[in-house]
């Protein structure tokens, strides 16, 4: 079965063909970064404009790179939700079209359970056994910092999520503050690069529960700031502090509901799920193997909507015509 995904959740642009929930044939993505980075940030008016013009040639693109032709595809699955309304509506009126006119199945998808499917996708052709069930996933994006123990495809059971601002969301602000440009997380990694942090800041445990809380250490990180000039700090050593600190909570809680749900390995998601430190943290410390995308499926991408789409459709999740745009999905799938 080929699926064709298409991801338009916030300012990525994507298609890509996925064979049986697992075999990339191709993976297309136009990013809008160097549009929104003279803003600062995304800027939904802007970005769904945008999508608008690039989603044709960006699907043209992914079929032409799978060597598919329309007749090829089983099923378009698309992201409904959560992200920005306007930019949403341009993947799934796209998708509602081509299934209309093809008289294909219309597979709907959370953008939250599509980035757990990155951890499906083959690599270079290799074989590799799927993740193994019960899972525990760390969601971490822009706007969610989520710790779910999958025990099945289709099952989750939410352990904690952010009570503020999401581990994205933090780095972007933290990253706007220390004037590292925009998106913030890749700037701050940068900035913080082989730096062993001198700072301690501040880290949110909330104990007893396995949700997370960042929008202290924001805080903590802005009247550093402040004092940054007087104590000649520099800004590399606010950055790795910043990253210490974050990184340091995500592996901490993430390990202990490991241990405590008796999981068979930990797999990895969203954005800032391609920052090194979090990454090689997470290997040394976690007791159960750990699975980590390759970076360019761990940021927005069109593969794991496909992906996350194929084992829907296999339990018979479709969506009608009417199906509509749900800005504020949750995690939990449509
Ligand atoms: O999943 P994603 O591409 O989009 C959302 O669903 O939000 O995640 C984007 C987020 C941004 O906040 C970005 O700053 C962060 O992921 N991010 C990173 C890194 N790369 C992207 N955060 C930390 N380190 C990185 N290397
Ligand atoms: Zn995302």
């Amino acid at each position: 079965m080929r699926i064709l995904g298409i991801e338009t959740s916030c300012d990525e642009t994507a298609a890509a063909v996925v064979e049986d929930g697992r075999r990339l044939l191709s993976n297309v993505i136009a990013s809008q970064v160097d549009l929104h980075a003279r803003y600062g940030g995304v800027v939904p008016e802007v970005a769904s404009r945008k999508h608008l013009e690039s989603i044709l040639p960006v699907i043209e693109a992914a079929l032409d790179e799978a060597g598919c032709a329309w007749d090829d595809l089983t099923a378009v699955a698309a992201t409904v939700g959560p992200g920005l309304s306007g930019s949403l509506l341009v993947g799934v009126n796209v998708a509602k079209a081509i299934v209309f006119a093809r008289g294909m199945p219309l597979v709907p998808v959370s953008h939250l359970e599509s980035h757990i499917y990155a951890n499906w996708i083959g690599q270079d052709g290799e074989e590799t056994p799927p993740p193994g069930f019960p899972l525990l996933a760390l969601i971490v994006s822009g706007g969610h910092t989520d710790l779910v123990v999958m025990e099945d495809h289709g099952r989750y059971r939410g352990l904690g999520h952010t009570r503020d601002d999401a581990a994205g969301e933090a780095f972007d602000k933290v990253a706007r503050l220390l004037g590292l440009g925009f998106p913030g997380g890749p700037a701050v990694e940068r900035a913080a690069a082989g730096k062993a942090p001198s700072l301690r800041l501040p880290r949110a445990w909330l104990p007893g529960s396995y949700d997370f809380s960042f929008s202290g250490l924001k805080t903590a990180v802005l009247r550093l700031a402040h004092e940054r000039e007087e104590q000649g700090l520099p800004v590399e050593e606010l950055a790795a502090a910043f990253q210490d600190a974050v990184v340091d909570v995500l592996v901490t809680k993430t390990v202990r509901a490991a241990r405590a749900e008796r999981v068979k390995e930990i797999i990895l998601a969203g954005g800032v799920a391609a920052n090194g430190a979090l990454r090689q943290r997470l290997l040394a410390q976690s007791p159960v193997p750990v699975r980590l995308p390759p970076p360019v499926f761990c940021t927005d991408n069109a593969a794991m909507v496909a992906a996350c789409g194929y084992f829907r459709l296999l339990r018979g999740v479709t969506a009608g015509l009417d199906q509509d745009v749900i800005a504020g999905l949750g995690f939990t799938p449509v």
